[in-house]
């Protein structure tokens, strides 16, 4: 008898599992918003990665089509995933280089992108030039 009704819960339980794990919506996709991200974080928010291009800007005086090459399908704009330009490429070294700095040398460990707690910026070299003063 105890035996026969262990087996009915069970078996209820099963279906209810069966149930649900059908009906719940897949775990969200991970879908990063970014295409080409090989330094930052895959994950970064849309916020963050702004305030990074927005002091690129900033410390080597220049807009934004200084690093990203123009759009190929005839509409305007950048295309921001594309490493057509060279600058893209150097601004990517530039960015491990400015990383080992803080990492190596001022022990910052974590969101060495993240301006608040970098100690050596694009700007301690740049200030304002794409090309910095010997
Ligand atoms: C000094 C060069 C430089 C400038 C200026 C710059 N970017 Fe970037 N941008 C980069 C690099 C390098 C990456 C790739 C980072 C990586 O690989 O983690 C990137 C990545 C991006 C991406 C992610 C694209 C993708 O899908 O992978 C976006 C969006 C973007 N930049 C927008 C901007 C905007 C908007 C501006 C102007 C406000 C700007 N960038 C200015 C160098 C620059
Ligand atoms: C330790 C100093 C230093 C830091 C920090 C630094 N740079 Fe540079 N960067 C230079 C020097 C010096 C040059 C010039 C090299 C040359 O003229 O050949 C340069 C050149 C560049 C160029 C090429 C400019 C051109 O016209 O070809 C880009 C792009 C660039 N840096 C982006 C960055 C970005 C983005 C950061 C921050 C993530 C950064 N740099 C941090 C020293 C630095």
């Amino acid at each position: 008898m105890l035996r026969k009704r262990t087996a009915i819960v069970l078996s209820l339980l099963a279906t209810v599992i069966t149930i649900t794990s059908a009906t719940m919506p897949e775990k969200a996709e991970e879908k990063p918003e970014y295409k080409n991200l090989k330094v930052l974080p895959k994950n970064i928010s849309h916020e963050e990665l702004d305030k990074v291009m927005k002091h690129y800007n900033n410390a080597l005086g220049v807009r934004c089509n200084f690093c990203h090459a123009p759009n190929k399908n005839g509409e305007k704009g950048l295309d921001f995933a594309s490493d057509e330009k060279e600058e893209k490429t150097i601004a990517r070294n530039m960015m491990k280089m400015t990383n080992k700095l803080n990492q190596k040398y001022f022990g910052t460990e974590k969101k060495v992108h993240n301006q608040a707690v970098m100690e050596v910026s694009c700007n301690t070299c740049h200030r304002g030039k794409a090309h910095p003063e010997g």
